[in-house]
């Protein structure tokens, strides 16, 4: 992979840093600085710098804040032992990247820009590198139309921006103690349909996804489980993660072939584990109506949900429509404790990383 260097310029005002880590939750606090680049039609991607963490002018009148011509990804930086700093599947990111690129008609960052990019920015922020067990530093690339214009047309002129947040969880989970969240099924409303957007990462999945997060906290339920959009009769993703149940021995999750699932990389790294372990996995549908059958006669062993910033959180209970469905004893499964340790210690550097999956960066955590 070709390394680009970049001109550095460091903040003058550096921020508090997070003194209790317990604290930390899901992206409360950015570093001091980010990575900026610029696109224009005919130049390409140019100037490429790291600069304070600060807000940025932007015109009312951007195309982005009318149109949501946007991409992001999502990504952790993880601390090994030797205080080396990795990356976890980066490749998988770009290639993701490139997908969601062609269907916002946005011009995709390579792989090596934005390896070098997030390389080049975790040099200047290593201090921020959290070190309690469960943390990691939570990357967030995006690019986003940046013209002013209200023609609803793609953008000329593009930025690309790599945020760093040092985090705890996602779903309030911690280590070695993972909390089973409860879920609502959700029957009205949906959250991508074919021929959508739903493989691709684009705030507008995320935006239109809200009101049902919203509504499931009447039911004292974290967030919810998607049906898809035809039948309202498969199950698909829980919140903002994939999905996954074990009915017996056969671990099944929704398969990518209707475009409504985004592939998730933690997704593919559970699947490949599970293939290793020698366990069944299957990417097929799952009706309701089959997942709750279980869940009554005792056969639903565990729901988990999996991803970037959930990692693997397990399902303690569903809801629908004010009934209760506990998943075995509602407490974390040994399916999603066992995938939590491999992932988390595989991206730390405690378990031996017999995959080829993590991406040691030239940074060291002080
Ligand atoms: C991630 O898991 O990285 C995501 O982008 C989901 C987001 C809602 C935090």
């Amino acid at each position: 992979m070709q390394k680009y260097t970049f001109p550095v310029t460091r903040t003058t005002h550096p921020k508090a840093r997070p003194t209790d880590e317990s604290t930390l939750g899901f992206c409360n606090y950015f570093t001091d600085h980010m990575f900026m680049m610029d696109y224009d039609e005919g130049q390409g991607w140019h100037d490429g710098r790291v600069v304070p963490n600060e807000p940025i002018p932007i015109d009312p009148a951007s195309c982005v804040l009318h149109y949501a011509q946007m991409m992001f990804e999502g990504m952790k930086a993880y601390r090994r032992p030797d205080g080396q700093i990795q990356i976890f599947r980066p490749d998988m990111n770009a290639k993701r990247m490139e997908r969601t690129a062609e269907r916002m008609v946005i011009p995709t960052v390579p792989e090596d820009i934005l390896v070098s990019g997030i390389e080049a920015v975790l040099k200047e922020d290593a201090d921020w590198m959290p070190r309690t067990s469960g943390t990691s530093m939570y990357i967030r690339p995006f690019i986003f139309g940046n013209e002013i214009s209200f023609s609803a047309l793609p953008a000329k002129h593009y930025t690309f921006i790599i945020l760093l947040a040092p985090t705890g969880s996602y779903y309030g989970t911690t280590s070695g103690k993972l909390s089973a969240a409860r879920i609502y099924v959700q029957d009205k409303y949906i959250r991508a349909a074919k021929g959508g957007t739903g493989f691709a990462k684009v705030g507008g999945n995320y935006g239109g996804a809200m009101r049902a997060s919203e509504d499931a906290k009447k039911y004292n339920c974290k967030d919810v489980l998607w049906l898809d959009a035809a039948e309202h009769k498969y199950v698909e993703e829980i919140g903002t993660s994939n999905a996954f149940f074990r009915i017996n021995d056969e671990v099944i999750t929704a398969p990518l072939d209707s475009g409504t699932i985004l592939p998730g990389i933690t997704r593919d790294s559970v699947i490949q584990l599970l293939k290793h372990w020698g366990m069944k996995i299957s990417e097929r549908k799952l009706s309701i109506d089959e997942l709750l059958a279980a869940a009554k006669d005792g056969s639903l062993k565990e729901i988990f949900a999996s991803g970037t910033a959930a990692v693997i959180s397990p399902i303690g209970c569903l809801n629908v429509k004010g009934t209760d469905y506990q998943v075995a004893d509602g407490q974390a499964g040994e399916v999603a404790m066992k995938l939590y340790n491999t992932l988390y210690g595989i991206q730390t550097g405690v378990v031996e990383d017999f995959m080829g999956w993590t991406y040691p960066l030239d940074v060291y955590a002080k």
